[in-house]
């Protein structure tokens, strides 16, 4: 018999994926005839938590798999085994899956095992070298590999999909939903639920913003970024670096050794999502490896210096608001002190609306809707 609601799961894991899914599961709930199941894998936890209390998304079912200092292999058996048992049970229609993190990939093999069509959101992007960033390019390249419908942001994640053979009819260029998230809620008389940003005089001081995580930095290069921070400092008047410090044990050990000792850096918790933006809308540089941000400093016209050897996003950097510079220190250094010039001598850089109109997820929900 054929089903005529059509069930749709989603599967996130981690907080970029729960920010670009919460405009896609708004839209979907629309659809009368879309029943939609959210099952959330938590390979992050209190990252995840935050988001969904955000958008107040309560998922149907919620593997809890996070552990400290997780290992790629675990993350992937632990999803692989305890998704499928839902799946085996549930027999989606179809199953969406965002990006790539381990919980992408992970998840997109598991349905595919069971013969579910995959649905990929964020589809194509491409920095064609397998280890830059790890593990991502090869979880969203396998993704891809194992998907049905692809949701590609812009026409070059689009070109990269048909230089892969990728059916053209199969691809859909939407925008990337993160624009839907940032206008959602994104205001201009923010007040900080963290403290320390409310007393920040952001005229008054050049405002920095510093956020790493990716597995590649870990170890020298996250020293590199570390001992570029205190030069800039040292050779600037008046700079203040924000860093929410991303929970990875890691990461936080490198970075509260290298960067505690400095008045001029404030070491935060990770912000909730509405303080970021809005704090990201306020700062005068961006130093980040990581991917959501560029898309949201382009928006909010933001400079960007991008911590990575190579981009998956190059549509940033051709708009001239972001810089690929790597991990090398004196880059760093050089480049930051250029930009904050800049921007003391009222410079403008421009927002760009490389990633669509904030209208993603509307767009997302019509085709799910006819391909039913
Ligand atoms: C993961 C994704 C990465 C994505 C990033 C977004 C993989 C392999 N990596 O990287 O693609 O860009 O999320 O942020 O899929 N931790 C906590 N609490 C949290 C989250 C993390 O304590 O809420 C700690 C844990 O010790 C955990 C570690 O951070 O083991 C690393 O988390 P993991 O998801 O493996 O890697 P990320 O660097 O966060
Ligand atoms: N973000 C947040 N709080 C923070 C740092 C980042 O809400 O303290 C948001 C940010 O706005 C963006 C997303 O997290 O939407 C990016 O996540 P991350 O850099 O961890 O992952 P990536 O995008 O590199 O996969």
């Amino acid at each position: 018999m054929v089903r005529r609601i059509k069930k749709v799961a989603i599967v996130f894991g981690t907080r970029p994926e729960a920010i670009k899914m919460a405009p896609v599961i708004k839209e979907l709930k629309k659809y009368s005839q879309i029943e939609l199941l959210v099952i959330v894998t938590a390979q992050h936890r209190e990252l995840l938590d935050q988001v969904l209390d955000l958008f107040e998304i309560t998922p149907d079912y919620d593997l809890d798999i996070m552990e400290s200092k997780q290992k790629l292999e675990t993350i992937t058996t632990k999803i692989l085994a305890e998704l499928s048992t839902i799946l085996a049970a549930e027999d989606p229609d179809l199953i969406l899956v965002h990006g790539d993190t381990t919980t992408t990939f992970a998840s997109a093999l598991a349905a595919f095992y069971q013969q579910i069509p995959i649905g990929h959101i964020e589809a194509g992007l491409r920095t064609h070298d397998k280890y830059n960033p790890f593990p991502e390019e090869m979880n969203r390249h396998l993704s891809d590999v194992l998907a049905d419908l692809y949701f590609a942001p812009t026409e070059k994640a689009k070109n990269n999909l048909l230089r892969e053979g990728v059916a053209a009819e199969n691809i859909f260029v939407t925008g990337n939903t993160v624009i839907d998230a940032l206008k959602d809620i994104f205001t201009t008389d923010h007040k900080f639920k963290e403290a320390s940003l409310n007393s920040l005089n952001f005229e008054g001081n050049k405002v920095v913003l510093l956020t790493v995580h990716r597995r590649e930095n870990i170890g020298q290069p996250l020293f590199n970024i570390c001992r570029a921070v205190k030069e800039i400092i040292a050779k600037t008047e008046r700079v203040k670096v924000i860093c929410p410090v991303h929970p990875n044990p890691e990461i936080k050990k490198i970075i509260t050794a290298e960067l505690k000792a400095s008045t001029s850096v404030y070491l935060i918790e990770p912000l909730a999502y509405q303080d970021f933006i809005n704090l990201l809308g306020r700062v005068s540089l961006v130093l980040t490896d990581s991917g959501g941000v560029q898309e949201e400093a382009s928006v909010l016209g933001k400079p960007l210096l991008v911590l990575r050897e190579k981009t998956e996003r190059p549509e940033v950097v051709n708009s001239g608001l972001a810089k690929l510079v790597g991990c090398t220190s004196s880059l760093i250094v050089d480049e930051s002190i250029k930009l904050l010039k800049q921007q003391a001598q009222d410079f403008l850089f421009e927002s760009k609306n490389l990633y669509g109109q904030g209208k993603s997820a509307v767009q997302i929900a019509e085709i799910l809707s006819s391909y039913f």
